[in-house]
């Protein structure tokens, strides 16, 4: 295809610009997806971004089962982790949001992953998958090999949500699996949503330690750059104390 000379040049005039302000110490802001942005024109950055957006919120969507389909994040720190997965997937982390039954975790986590989709990300995979069908779907199966390829799907997707963790009765085997997920995921720096009803440590009751074993919890440190505590009544019960 031809070479447009049109927007060639409104790419280098930017370039120019981009060249004056970072001489003057300034940085060239990323500029917002709005709705005026010049749709018709492929050349554009923002039309590539929409683009990107369209199809990181398609497979969101793909992802979300209807009933989080209107999920927003509305806490500062859950937004302020998506931004940061957004600037940096690497360095995100994991999100991790406890909470009693009905404070709304699932709902932020989905929103979570719902602004970085909406952000236009270079790419976007995600699974959501509760913790309880997990294991389900992991215990060794009569298909060949069928387990090992459904953890290597989890360990290995861009994006993971595992809601609900610490729900399924410990074990051995359960603690087994959970490493290899995490580990997979904390070796590869992998962004991962975690929600759980169980509190990150707690000295005097169950806490998530004592699902996920030492090891585990050993990386989830680590890795859990932002840990939401959620507070407040089932929200199923219209917020009435339950
Ligand atoms: N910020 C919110 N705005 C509107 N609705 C919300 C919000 N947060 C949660 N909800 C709604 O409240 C209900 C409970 O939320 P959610 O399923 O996220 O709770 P949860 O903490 O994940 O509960 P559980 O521990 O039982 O899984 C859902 O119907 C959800 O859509
Ligand atoms: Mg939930």
């Amino acid at each position: 295809m031809a070479p447009n000379p049109e927007r060639a040049g409104s790419a280098a005039s930017l370039r120019a610009m981009e060249r004056i302000l970072a001489a003057r110490g300034l940085q060239a802001v990323p500029e917002a997806i709005d709705d005026d942005s010049p749709e018709e024109n492929p050349g554009h950055r923002q039309w590539h971004r929409r683009a990107r957006a369209e199809y990181a919120l398609g497979r969101w969507s793909a992802a979300t089962p209807p009933r989080y389909r209107d999920a927003d994040a509305s806490l500062p720190e859950v937004r302020a982790w998506a931004d940061r997965a957004l600037t940096d997937n690497a360095a995100a982390g994991a999100l991790l949001l406890t909470g009693q039954t009905g404070t709304g975790k699932t709902h932020e986590a989905y929103g979570a992953l719902r602004m970085i989709a909406a952000g236009g990300p270079d790419r976007y995979e995600l699974i959501a998958v509760n913790s309880a069908d997990m294991y389900g779907r992991l215990r060794p199966s009569q298909v060949m090999g069928a387990a090992e390829r459904e953890l290597r799907r989890l360990s290995e997707v861009q994006y993971l949500l595992l809601d609900d963790l610490g729900t399924a009765k410990a074990s051995e085997w359960v603690e087994e699996v959970t490493y290899r997920l995490i580990n997979y995921r904390y070796n590869h720096c992998l962004p991962t949503v975690i929600t759980s009803n169980l509190p990150a440590r707690d000295e005097s009751g169950p806490d998530l330690t004592d699902f996920v074993g030492a090891r585990v919890a050993s990386r989830l440190a680590e890795m859990v750059t932002s840990l939401v505590p959620m507070i407040g009544s089932d929200r199923r019960r219209g917020g009435r104390a339950a």
